[in-house]
């Protein structure tokens, strides 16, 4: 007893010591250890995004229910950069005229501040990248008190061009993604990066080994529902690349932008829960209708989507226009959707749900978490989901 007593008087300082460390520590290694949430300003702000805007967002992602609901990140996108200074800083331009103090704003909110860049010289919209001045840009970030970067590969499109080789390419994209990498943790500051560069080279491949904790998959989404639908059903068999820590991303939500119906919005909403992609919203915060509030904070929705397991949903089968997926959860959990993606009212091309298909025997409790209420699941059960929207259920104990 005495002895140990002693070893324990001996260890106590390392032991104290670790505990200090080790949570910074796994933090900082371990951004994103769940699909990030937030929003993001590009897809309804493009260039009119501006320091007023990104306050008025992060009051109403508040005021919404949407902080509580999980939502952290509040990104602003490109078109933010101004001219470097005489020693190389990157200032931002006039719409932004003051980001420290705007970060203060957004973390008194208790939200996070995101930023964007490019490995290039050049962002998408021609605005000043990061290329040559990377240490310096992510000093810079981690002064403001940024919380998260998207590094878009745009700029450094005609350099990769300009290679002798498809592999001399794919290395300066690696390269670059690489150096970033290296500046961001030699900040200390945890820093979530995301590689956006529309999926080239298979990212999900690699995308983790150069420090990635989400990587887009495709191209840009947009407010149309084709589009929207093609990137998320073009997203199955992806899952094994994505983990706590490193997500596909298939770009951020339209959820509420354009003419999407409710019905298009539940399955856009429901699709990336399945596939644990990161929930960015891409609306108008303050102005957006109770209806698609209550879809961006749909707990038992976001639940799917921030599973602790982390492992991703894909499609199991199809049948027509309806498609069925699946999705693992924590504690052997399981979350079915079906959807019904064609232009035809399912009534006229019956569908009957086959469980064994999804390796299911027999009728199973669940419950339909966009009515919130319960329903059994019968074998080759008959199913009405109208078209463009989307059954997803939650089974506690699937059999
Ligand atoms: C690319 C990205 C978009 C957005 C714009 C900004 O198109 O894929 O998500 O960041 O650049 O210019």
């Amino acid at each position: 007893m005495k002895i140990w007593m002693i070893r324990l008087k001996c260890f106590a300082p390392a032991l104290i010591w670790l505990c200090w460390i080790c949570p910074t520590t796994a933090q900082q290694n371990k951004p994103a250890a769940l699909p990030p949430m937030g929003w993001n300003s590009w897809n309804h702000f493009r260039d009119k995004v501006d320091d007023a805007s990104v306050r008025a967002q992060a009051e109403a992602m508040v005021s919404s229910g949407m902080r509580d609901a999980g939502y952290t990140y509040i990104n602003i996108d490109d078109t933010w950069e101004g001219e470097r200074d005489a020693k190389g800083n990157i200032q931002t331009n006039s719409k932004f005229p003051d980001m420290k103090a705007l970060a203060d704003f957004v973390h008194n909110k208790g939200l996070k501040l995101g930023i964007y860049s490019s490995p290039g010289a050049k962002t998408c919209a021609k605005y000043e990248g990061s290329l040559g001045h990377e240490m310096q840009d992510a000093q810079t970030y981690a002064a403001w008190g940024i919380d998260y970067l998207k590094y878009d590969l745009c700029g450094l499109n005609a350099v990769m061009k300009a290679a002798p080789t498809p592999e001399a390419a794919h290395q300066i994209m690696i390269d670059a993604y690489i150096k970033m990498r290296d500046a961001l943790r030699s900040t200390g500051r945890p820093i979530v990066y995301s590689l956006c560069q529309y999926g080239v080279d298979a990212v999900w491949e690699w995308g983790a080994s150069v420090g990635g904790n989400l990587w887009r998959t495709t191209g840009d989404i947009s407010d149309k529902y084709a589009r929207m639908a093609e990137i998320g059903f073009g997203q199955a068999g992806l899952g094994r690349f994505a983990g706590p820590g490193h997500w596909n991303d298939p770009d951020m939500l339209e959820v509420g932008n354009g003419k999407l119906t409710l019905g298009e919005n539940r399955v856009h909403f429901s699709m990336w829960a399945m596939l644990a992609a990161p929930l960015l919203a891409g609306n108008d915060l303050p102005n957006m209708s109770p209806d698609v509030k209550a879809i961006l904070t749909n707990k038992d929705v976001i639940a799917i989507d921030q599973d602790k397991l982390g492992h991703e949903g894909t499609r199991v089968y199809s049948d027509g226009e309806v498609d069925v997926w699946t999705r693992h959860l924590v504690g052997g959990a399981m979350a079915i959707a079906v959807v019904n993606a064609g232009p035809d009212r399912v009534s006229t091309h019956p569908f009957h749900l086959d469980l064994a298909k999804l390796g299911l025997h027999g009728a199973q409790q669940s419950t339909d978490l966009w009515t919130g209420k319960d329903m059994q699941l019968t074998d080759n059960i008959p199913l009405e989901i109208p078209s463009h929207d989307i059954l997803l259920v939650r089974l506690a104990s699937p059999k």
